[in-house]
């Protein structure tokens, strides 16, 4: 398995925060890594530095050019929209079959380890009638979902995972990420979630805990080695 998908049950709920802290993970193990993020919304060309690609370039100790973030986030959209509304104030709708191949080469590239951030939640549309979860299909990566521990958490997730699991999809690991101010911490999340995971691996993150994530990006990138093998 030569890439990961990191998808999530939402917007805003950790995906570049996982992405980039598992790719500086990975480099200081000594591996190579590549990341994309095919699709981004909310793109401001005169405010580039707090952007997804740029905070992913950064990771991979790359500076963050338009023109480097153009390579790694072929669609950008200004609408702080899904895609496919963005497109359509945008006139720029997203060809699937380009994105898929878009994706597809960037696998085939990759030297040693390719990360695909995806956009919003793991069903948000990207085109009319293609969602996330189907560029996931259609790849054939091992996704990782990142789910929060705010309430109402645990439906979503469990609702993304049964959405997985009738695709036939298997999922690589859930990165619980403590969302601020949630009445639940991680673990009592994950406690609740196991029953329902079988063997998926659960990581749990914490807000600002910056030792207590190392071991945890420890884990999922140990994770992402056998895979790979
Ligand atoms: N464990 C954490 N500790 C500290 N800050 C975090 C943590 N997780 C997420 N954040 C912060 O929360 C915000 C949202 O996280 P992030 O950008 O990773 O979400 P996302 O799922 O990638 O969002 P989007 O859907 O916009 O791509 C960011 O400012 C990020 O730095
Ligand atoms: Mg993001």
């Amino acid at each position: 398995m030569p890439a990961v998908f990191v998808t999530a049950t939402g917007t805003e709920i950790g995906k570049t925060f996982v992405t980039a802290g598992l790719a500086v993970h990975l480099r200081q193990q000594g591996r190579k890594v590549a990341i994309i993020k095919p699709v981004v919304s909310g793109f401001d060309e005169k405010a580039i530095a707090s952007s997804d690609p740029a905070l992913l370039l950064e990771a991979l100790g790359q500076e963050p050019s338009l023109a480097a973030i153009a390579a790694m986030s072929p669609w950008r959209f200004t609408a702080p929209l899904s895609p496919d509304m963005a497109a359509r104030l945008e006139d720029g709708a997203i060809d699937f079959a380009s994105l898929v191949s878009f994706c597809r080469s960037a696998i085939a590239q990759a030297e040693d380890v390719l990360l695909i951030e995806g956009i919003g939640g793991l069903m948000v549309p990207l085109t009319v009638g293609t969602t996330v979860l189907d560029l996931i299909e259609a790849l054939r990566i091992v996704p990782i979902v990142v789910a929060g521990t705010y309430v109402g958490s645990l439906s979503h997730t469990l609702t993304a995972l049964e959405v997985m699991r009738r695709r036939g999809i298997d999922l690589g690991a859930l990165a619980l990420n403590e969302t601020p101010g949630s009445a639940a911490s991680p673990e009592e999340t994950a406690a609740s979630l196991r029953n329902f995971c079988g063997t998926i691996p659960i990581i749990t993150f914490r807000r600002d805990a910056a030792a207590a994530n190392a071991e945890a990006f420890e884990r999922l990138a140990e994770l992402v080695k056998r895979r790979q093998s």
